[in-house]
């Protein structure tokens, strides 16, 4: 008997709709190219937007930690798990972000997870952007707060919700940047919504830590609001480019986490080194402003590059680019040519991104050269224009 039969048939029906998702195998460390099948291409789809994924003092702080600290923590943050790297990590993080205090986690997920399923409880509610990432949409629905999603382009729902009085208390969560659109949120409008209602303000800045901001603390920061701001949740594994992920936010709120966050308590705590080379990398955003503007400077010339061939890529405001295609199969088919021109693009698909907004994601690099950025235009040019 074949006990897994219905789940082979399943993969069968994935791939004849172009939804079969497999990993592509990088061979070097990562940087604006990467090494494929013993190929040299030029990477747009890594979220390395600062390049600091195999930066030499990141490397070295993290070699450092390990010589000191050994590689495992061994235990859960609130058994023996808690070790230098971890608390200084928190305390630096957290005067960054101009809050008083910070946890660190394992990941974006499970900051994710331990804010929206600790926080918001019975008789609460939370409101999401329905293109909110799925670690922030899969922990609200398993958390017994009610919730509702809103349109970013309709904050008219947002105010209708909060003028709701039958709520103890009522959660706002947005990205700042939408990974998949590569637009921004109206944290303004949604920073007064929360004052005037007496609201709490959770922003997720993913992809915008480390890369936006004069300070570089992210989107709250550039649109002037990160002190209205009340929970930041910053997964470091983007432009920071060093994994694990850290909340700041007023003591008891953290305090609160570490005693009630079932993925904060019940999970060994991340590597000593891990948080080492977070702390390596928030000194480069902080002494370095050259790569966000660098990063600017490259967005901002595709942006202009892809209006001018015609190509629909939203609202994108940020160096995160969509282009539009419409079809699984011609996302995937436009794909697989522009890696064998040597340009790495994933295809992005349901359930990622709603059907008939399949897309390529293209994220850019602050060491992208300009050949690398007229390179992938020209090929879409042959590629996708052609397909469409
Ligand atoms: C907006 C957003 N939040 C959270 C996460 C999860 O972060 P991590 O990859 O560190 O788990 C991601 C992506 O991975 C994301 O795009």
């Amino acid at each position: 008997m074949d006990e897994f039969g219905h789940l082979s048939q399943e993969l069968q029906g994935l791939e004849a709709q172009q939804m079969y998702r497999k990993c592509v195998c990088i061979e070097s460390a990562q940087g604006p190219t990467v090494q494929i099948d013993g190929r040299r291409v030029v990477l747009f789809c890594s979220n390395n937007y600062l390049n600091l994924a195999g930066h030499p003092k990141i490397r070295q702080a993290a070699i450092e930690a390990i010589e000191k600290f050994g590689w495992g923590s061994a235990s859960a943050r609130l058994m023996s798990g808690t070790m230098t790297p971890h608390v200084e990590a928190e305390r630096a993080w957290a005067k960054f972000f101009g809050k008083p205090a910070a946890l660190f986690f394992g990941s974006g997920w499970s900051a994710n997870q331990s804010v929206l399923t600790a926080l918001p409880q019975k008789g609460d509610l939370v409101l999401l952007d329905r293109m909110d990432h799925a670690s922030i949409i899969d922990a609200v629905r398993t958390s017994e707060a009610q919730f509702h999603t809103y349109r970013r382009d309709n904050l008219g729902r947002v105010e209708k919700y909060l003028a709701d009085p039958q709520y103890r208390c009522k959660y706002i969560v947005t990205e700042s940047v939408f990974s998949m659109d590569g637009d921004t949120a109206d944290l303004k409008a949604l920073a007064e919504l929360k004052n005037k209602y007496n609201a709490v303000l959770i922003v997720d800045e993913a992809h915008a830590v480390g890369c936006m901001g004069s300070r570089g603390t992210g989107f709250a920061e550039e649109a002037g609001v990160l002190e209205e701001v009340d929970i930041v949740v910053a997964p470091l594994g983007k432009g920071p480019a060093c994994g694990g992920a850290i909340v700041a936010a007023d003591k008891v709120v953290i305090e609160y986490l570490i005693n009630k966050a079932r993925p904060f308590i019940f999970t060994t705590a991340p590597a000593p080194a891990l948080a080492a080379a977070s702390l390596a990398a928030l000194e480069i955003i902080q002494n370095d402003p050259l790569r966000r503007s660098r990063l600017k400077q490259n967005a901002d010339f595709l942006r202009q590059q892809f209006s001018q061939l015609g190509l629909n890529i939203c609202s994108s405001n940020t160096h995160i680019l969509p282009v539009i295609v419409g079809s699984a199969e011609k996302t995937v088919t436009i794909a697989r040519n522009l890696l064998a021109d040597g340009f790495f693009c994933t295809a992005i698909r349901p359930p990622t991104v709603p059907a008939g907004t399949e897309r390529l994601r293209i994220s850019i690099q602050c060491e992208h050269m300009r050949e690398h950025l007229t390179g992938l235009c020209e090929a879409l040019r042959r590629h996708f224009l052609h397909n469409i």
